[in-house]
């Protein structure tokens, strides 16, 4: 191999969407003119309030839509190549963790390594891809569990390892933690990330809290509604491991939360006056 070709495959995005265009049935197009990348072992947040096309535009971006409908447009690569069908190295991770109840935790680790188009593994291959993908969301050993016998955050674990043994270049995620707690969220949030890190997998992540998208995100997309659309985009300087009391925190918490309410008209904008406050009492 050329000492070029790692550079040049290092800067070829995982996910590349042009133009994108999607609608149901002959109303409006639930969102129109979406064009993003990701970049190999990049974790990109897609933010916005609900309804306004996040699940449909994942759900595009995983081929998962029907190209053929109409408002239909625009045109997506994966790792350079147009997509015509769902990626086998694309792993979906969804609000609900969608186990099988009659198969253990390792069957249904196992259960996405029979998906259509994925390399069929020998036995041995095989149980080991789950037995580490299992190691690696924490569940060493308890692959013998039913889903009936899991709680909400190890069932997620689960459906994530599920994922994972696929070896994906990139995770898609539907707000996959807002079913859960708050320190079962947190601890997700973190496993996300180091996953992403250790598995040099890329990953966008839908959500709807701003904290989210900034403790885990390298990149935010904000999305408006009608018709859906990427409006905003921060990079997010922010070291690791962060924490939601930082100043660097709350200061992009507030901008997002300011084109938040601008990109949904919802009651103006609330936080940048707040901000103005603060400023506006200081003596000028
Ligand atoms: N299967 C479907 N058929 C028709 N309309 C749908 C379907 N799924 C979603 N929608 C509509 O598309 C819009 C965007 O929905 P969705 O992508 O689920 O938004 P979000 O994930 O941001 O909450 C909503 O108006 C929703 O009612
Ligand atoms: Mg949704």
């Amino acid at each position: 191999m050329s000492p070029q070709a790692p550079q040049a495959a290092a800067r070829q995005p995982v996910l590349e969407a042009r133009d994108l265009a999607f609608g149901y049935g002959k109303g409006e197009p639930v969102f129109e003119g979406v064009s993003l990348e990701v970049a190999p072992r990049e974790i990109v947040c897609l933010l916005g309030g609900s309804g306004c096309g996040k699940s449909t535009l994942l759900r595009t971006l995983a081929h998962l839509e029907p190209s053929h409908a109409s408002h239909a447009k625009g045109t997506i690569r994966f790792l350079g190549e147009a997509l015509t069908a769902p990626h086998p190295r694309a792993a979906l991770v969804f609000q609900q963790p969608g186990l099988l109840p009659w198969l253990d935790a390792a069957r249904n680790v196992g259960f996405g390594l029979d998906f259509v188009r994925q390399p069929k593994l020998e036995r041995a291959r095989r149980e080991q891809r789950v037995n580490e993908a299992l190691a690696a969301v924490g569940l060493a050993g308890q692959g013998g569990l039913f889903p009936s016998q899991l709680s909400g955050g190890m069932a997620q674990r689960v459906a994530l390892a599920r994922a994972l043994a696929r070896e994906p270049v990139l995770l898609l995620a539907d707000e996959p933690f807002s079913a859960l707690d708050a320190i079962t969220r947190a601890q997700m949030q973190d496993l996300l990330v180091e996953l992403v890190h250790r598995w040099q997998t890329a990953a966008l992540l839908v959500t709807h809290d701003i904290d989210e998208a900034i403790l885990v995100g390298d990149r935010i997309l904000l999305m408006g509604d009608k018709p859906g659309r990427i409006v905003r985009e921060w990079r997010v300087d922010i070291g690791r491991p962060r924490t939601a009391d930082a100043a660097a925190f709350t200061a992009l918490r507030l901008d997002i939360l300011a084109a938040l309410h601008a990109a949904h008209a919802i009651g103006g904008a609330a936080p940048a006056v707040a901000v103005e406050a603060v400023s506006s009492s200081s003596p000028s």
